[in-house]
């Protein structure tokens, strides 16, 4: 199987939201990845519900929501109501990280799991047949344009063979300073699905960045 790519909309035009949603609509962007920073969990605030639900309002493509919130079991319902179909919460943010999952599958979401750079793989080792994705951050959280950080690519390796072990069948995604450059070593280490920001709407020609991203062997 080839890569997935998911654009991240913290990147766009906030101003012309709509036509940025119709331009991934019209490529072949496999997710639209919406970024929600509640300023207490991370250093920065993006926007919240009324802004996923404009951009759901327009999107044909499914919405891959990373929560970088505290407390994100009180909004899972709302972000569902958004038409979330992966909805991804920290580790770090969740002390009873096995319930929050039921919740997110009660919904009838994805479950996504995000961790920080500095967040072992090892700490989902009890958890990850009840993981659909694990969101591996390869920046710290907060925003977007940063440098990608070279130890990822061990830990796509790691978070890899953990899951064949286990016998699990989560994705593994990578968050952070994606470009053509890394992506391939990303996809040999086992990356599924690539998040790109910057990337992408900084490009010239955004939906061909993400042919060429997502077209990479
Ligand atoms: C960082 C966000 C990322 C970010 C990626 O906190 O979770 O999704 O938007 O942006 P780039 O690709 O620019 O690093
Ligand atoms: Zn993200």
């Amino acid at each position: 199987m080839s890569i997935q790519v998911a654009p991240s909309i913290l990147a766009a035009d906030f101003a012309n939201l709509q036509s940025e949603v119709e331009m991934l609509n019209a490529s072949e962007a496999d997710f639209i990845h919406i970024d929600i920073m509640d300023g207490v969990f991370v250093p920065n605030i993006s926007f919240g519900i009324p802004v996923t639900k404009a951009i759901q309002s327009h999107a044909t493509k499914p919405l891959d929501v990373h929560l970088m919130i505290q407390n994100p079991d009180d909004y899972l319902g709302a972000f569902r109501d958004c038409g979330a179909e992966i909805i991804s919460v920290h580790y770090e943010a969740c002390p009873h990280l096995h319930r929050t999952l039921q919740g997110i599958h009660s919904l009838g979401a994805k479950r996504g799991v995000a961790i920080n750079p500095h967040t072992s793989i090892d700490l989902l080792s009890e958890i990850i047949t009840d993981i659909d994705l694990v969101c591996l951050m390869s920046v710290n959280p907060g925003f977007g344009g940063q440098k990608f950080i070279e130890n990822t690519y061990e830990k796509v390796k790691r978070l890899k063979s953990l899951i064949n072990q286990k016998g699990a069948k989560t994705l593994i995604e990578i968050d952070g300073g994606v470009n053509l450059q890394n992506a391939p070593k990303l996809m040999e280490c086992g990356a599924d699905i690539l998040v790109a920001g910057s990337f992408v709407f900084n490009s010239e020609n955004p939906v061909q960045t993400i042919s060429a991203l997502r077209s990479l062997a």
